[in-house]
């Protein structure tokens, strides 16, 4: 088991470094999409009920798995920023880059909360979903996470960024009309059925053609306020999936901050109160 991670003010200054260096590889590379496909397949293992899988760093070791073929590259990608900032955890690592590849492209900002921690243990191969099934797959890949039909919805808006390479899942193209900008032209495109030469996986399509979902895919096509609130709150809940941000390390720091601040308080009353005493004092003996 790995060390629990302390998320001290060093960890955030740390954090705030990896976010500068996740932000410059973004813009040189143009690699949004593969890292937020990395955020999503590291969480995307989450079993509630078995409180297995989740975000934990350790897609490092899945990646023969073949729902995960071709992000190689992205762990890749983050190995330079992973040695730079070598307290972080993988964990957190790749869950910052998703929530950064997201904001990069003008999408939502992502409240992120570190603290994960690594884990070696590797869930058994099978639980993403599989591109070629219809809404019964999506739900129950989803719902075993503990995500809802919204949540479906919202996320599935990921496929705004990038494309389908056919030597990695055997799918082609790109879903909208600029995979490099995060917006909502995805469920636009979804019910624009006369769109030729973008992707429409058979899981895709499943989002118009069952009626609960396709009630969010019409919000989100109208209201792209909509989709980035929902958003944005979907991709916060996948990235904490069996996470729960440990607060002693805030609080530790929190308490020590608090105390300081109190004694310089106390400190500069004191002074203050000298300084007007020895006043008022020279002043008394000189009336004298
Ligand atoms: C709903 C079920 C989903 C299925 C079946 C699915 C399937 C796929 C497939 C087949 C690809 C093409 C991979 C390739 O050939 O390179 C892909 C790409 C991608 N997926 Fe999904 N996906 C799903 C949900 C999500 C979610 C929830 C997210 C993020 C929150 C996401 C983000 C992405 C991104 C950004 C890419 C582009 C990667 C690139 O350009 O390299 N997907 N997805």
């Amino acid at each position: 088991m790995a060390a629990p991670i302390v998320v001290d003010a060093e960890y955030l200054k740390e954090i705030e470094k990896a976010r500068r260096d996740l932000r410059v590889l973004i813009s040189r590379k143009n690699c949004a999409p593969i890292l937020l496909r990395l955020a999503w397949h590291d969480a995307g293992t989450y079993d509630a009920k078995t409180k297995t899988g989740g975000p934990n760093g350790s897609i490092r070791n899945e990646l023969n798995h073949v729902a995960n073929k071709g992000l190689n590259i992205a762990v890749d990608l983050c190995e330079p920023v992973k040695d730079r900032h070598p307290k972080i955890s993988y964990a957190d690592l790749y869950q910052l880059a998703g929530e950064v590849a997201v904001e990069v492209t003008g999408g939502p900002t992502i409240n992120f909360v570190p603290g994960r921690m690594d884990s070696i243990v590797s869930p058994e191969e099978g639980r993403l979903p599989d591109a070629k099934q219809g809404p019964p797959h999506l739900k129950d890949v989803f719902y075993r996470m503990g995500l809802s039909d919204k949540d479906i919805v919202a996320l599935s808006g990921a496929h705004t960024l990038g494309r389908a390479h056919p030597e990695r899942s055997g799918f082609e193209g790109a879903w909208t009309k600029d995979p490099l900008k995060f917006d909502n032209s995805y469920f636009v495109e979804l019910l624009n059925e006369s769109e030729e030469g973008l992707l429409k996986l058979p899981t895709d399509k499943a989002l118009v053609e069952d009626p609960k979902f396709r009630h969010y895919v019409e919000i989100y096509a109208k209201d792209e306020e909509a989709f980035f609130a929902d958003y944005a709150a979907s991709h916060k809940k996948l990235s904490e999936l069996g996470f729960t941000p440990s607060s002693s390390g805030f609080k530790a720091t929190t308490a020590k901050t608090r105390t300081i601040l109190a004694q310089s308080v106390v400190g500069v009353a004191v002074a203050t109160a000298v300084v007007l005493l020895s006043y008022f004092y020279e002043v008394h003996r000189r009336v004298k």
